[in-house]
């Protein structure tokens, strides 16, 4: 929940803005869901940080920080995203299939239903980048040709850069954690 806001005013893309802005309400109501995971288990609900999920989340920091001000962000962005929604869907997958086999049909009902959001925030991910994000980094933009405002998407992207020491000119990353 700290993270996607983060993810979110680091992207230029206003369609991968709207639909990590998207996920942060749908994770808004995992913590209600989860909560009623641990009412169900007679269990006190409390938080705890996932090391997984920072450590993915500074990587996907570093990575955006290369590519700030490049429409190249976008893509480094949703890779980072999906880096945690694929950690998500094994967690939630795994504590869906052992509340199956407890008998527990309340929690895997709810597991459920949060495993089938992060799938789907996943695909929505994947459709952006099939759908413009990859192209856009690669340099290829659809502004007119005749536009009189320069379109810094025309520049060829930083994807192909040339490889330069660890830690030399590299632009200050956002911190997503
Ligand atoms: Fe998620």
């Amino acid at each position: 929940m700290k993270g996607l806001p983060k993810l979110a005013k680091a992207a230029t893309c206003e369609k991968l803005k709207a639909a990590l802005l998207a996920h942060l309400k749908e994770t808004e109501g995992h913590v209600t869901k989860l909560e009623q995971v641990f009412q169900s288990l007679a269990q006190k609900a409390k938080g705890k940080m996932c090391k997984t999920t920072v450590a993915l989340l500074e990587d996907g920091g570093d990575i955006a920080g290369e590519f700030k001000g490049s429409p190249a962000i976008n893509a480094a962005l949703i890779s980072a995203a999906q880096k945690v929604e694929h950690h998500e869907i094994a967690t939630y997958g795994a504590l869906h299939e052992w509340a199956v086999l407890l008998g527990n049909s309340q929690t895997a009902s709810l597991l459920e239903e949060i495993l089938g959001e992060e799938k789907a925030a996943n695909a929505t991910l994947t459709k952006l980048a099939l759908d413009g994000t990859d192209k856009e980094a690669m340099g290829e933009c659809s502004c007119k040709e005749d536009s009189e405002t320069e379109c810094s998407d025309r520049q060829p992207a930083k994807l192909r850069r040339s490889v330069r020491p660890a830690g030399l000119n590299r632009k200050r990353a956002p911190a997503l954690v």
